[in-house]
């Protein structure tokens, strides 16, 4: 299962992020997210925490890999995987399962060089520049629990 929408402006993103939170917040989700370096993964990551009702200050993980936000209707655990070398990536996948398993919301943004297959449910989001305003957003399910929030999220 696969979908896309486009996102004329940060405000369309929002409401994109509004319904992805509701898609979510009742079963948790995994989401691996590709795109150049400002296509938006951060910003949607952030809109879909407002709408959780998280309140901490929601920022970059680039620097630190892994934030984690508890204050929200479901734990959020936000990586950013940017700084990590090739060999760093190997020992984390392992890891990252766990994180796909839950009431939680996990994202995941992958270093363009490390766009590997993962061998659990998960939502692929790919973010595509199309130019300062405006974003394509392409959601494809792997497995069942992530079929469900996609046929959620697309109605
Ligand atoms: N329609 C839109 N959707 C999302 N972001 C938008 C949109 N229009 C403009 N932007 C801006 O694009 C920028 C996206 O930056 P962001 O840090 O989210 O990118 P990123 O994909 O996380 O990059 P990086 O690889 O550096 O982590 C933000 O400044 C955001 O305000
Ligand atoms: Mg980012």
């Amino acid at each position: 299962m696969s979908f896309s929408v486009l996102c004329n402006n940060l405000n369309d993103t929002e409401n994109l992020a509004s319904n992805f939170a509701s898609a979510v917040k009742n079963s948790g989700a995994f989401v691996s997210m590709f795109g150049d370096v400002g296509a938006g993964k951060t910003a949607f990551a952030k809109l879909v925490c407002k709408y959780l009702q998280v309140k901490e200050k929601v920022t970059s993980p680039s620097f630190v890999i892994l934030n984690e936000y508890k204050s929200g209707e479901i734990p959020v655990y936000h990586f950013d995987l940017y700084r990590l070398e090739n060999e760093g990536i190997k020992t984390i996948i392992n890891e990252l399962e766990e994180y796909s398993e839950g009431k939680i919301l996990t994202f995941v943004e992958w270093a363009q060089f490390s766009r590997d297959t993962l061998p659990f449910d998960r939502i692929e989001l790919n973010i595509n520049y199309i130019d300062e305003n405006k974003r394509e957003f392409i959601f494809t399910a792997f497995g069942a629990k992530s079929s469900e929030i996609l046929k959620r999220l697309s109605v």
